[in-house]
């Protein structure tokens, strides 16, 4: 197995729940036990953006102590809700950002698939943004490599989805131009994202887009816009991604909690 996406973790700090009601960190340490438990072994977790919830380095230092029980690498993009400075303060460590920009921005390669990771964050915005620095990171990282299978990570979709409450905030400056960049490259195999809490997928510049469901809530599926913007308990979903013989890249989506089962078709 290559690699698992996860996203939308939204930590917080303890005894401090989301609207009252989402305890973010327990959701993400059932997830770290989920992952550890699978079978084969992940070689990487990749999560697309809104690690913690306010942006502080308290919520990153919660953080990083949850993800530190993961037995396998893990790949952190920025979303809305991070915060650029606090993150960098808080990660020292990590290795793999490009140190030619100061987004978080990088490339690595996971056993034959390259990732391209996005920095789609900008502060004071629930929008995405990709401006021309970014984009030109991106121009040159597909221009090295017209070969090889691709993903490009980001948190922000960068088309709407229907859903009126939260297509406003989806990657709006930069979006058009990154279209043309993925059009212009047939080996990128997928756009992986988050921001939506929701399981989408579309078709986008001769490629796919999938969007995954968050870790902890999921966002109420509103399609007519008649409601605020609200949340449900939907199960948290994972995604693994494998190089399949005969195939190529092949996606599947995987329940976080527990279910009853399995149980043998015959003979059980
Ligand atoms: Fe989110």
């Amino acid at each position: 197995m290559l690699f698992v996406q996860i996203t939308d973790l939204h930590v917080r700090e303890s005894g401090n729940p989301l609207a009252g009601r989402v305890d973010t960190a327990g959701f993400l340490d059932r997830m770290v036990t989920r992952l550890n438990a699978l079978n084969p072994r992940p070689g990487a977790v990749l999560i697309t953006g809104d690690l913690i919830d306010n942006g502080s380095e308290a919520e990153y230092r919660l953080l990083r102590q949850r993800l530190a029980a993961l037995d396998m690498p893990v790949y952190l993009a920025l979303g809305n809700h991070d915060g650029r400075e606090a993150f960098r303060a808080s990660f020292t460590d990590l290795d793999y950002w490009d140190a030619g920009t100061a987004f978080v921005q990088y490339a690595v390669d996971l056993d034959g698939v390259r990732l391209l990771v996005l920095d789609t964050h900008e502060p004071g915005k629930p929008s995405g943004v990709l401006c021309l620095e970014r984009l030109n990171w991106l121009s040159d990282r597909l221009a090295e490599d017209r070969s090889t299978p691709t993903v490009v990570a980001m948190h922000h979709p960068p088309v709407p989805v229907g859903m009126p409450n939260m297509d406003p905030s989806r990657l709006l400056a930069g979006a058009e131009r990154f279209k043309e960049l993925i059009a212009g490259a047939p080996n990128v195999e997928r756009i992986l994202a988050g921001h939506l809490h929701r399981s989408v997928t579309a078709r986008f510049a001769g490629t796919v887009l999938d969007v995954m469901p968050g870790v902890a809530h999921q966002i109420h599926l509103d399609l007519m816009g008649e409601r605020p913007l609200s949340f449900a308990f939907e199960p948290p979903m994972l995604q693994l991604h494998a190089m399949v013989p005969g195939a190529g890249l092949v996606s599947h989506k995987v329940y976080a909690e527990p279910s009853d089962g399995p149980y043998p078709f015959r003979g059980g």
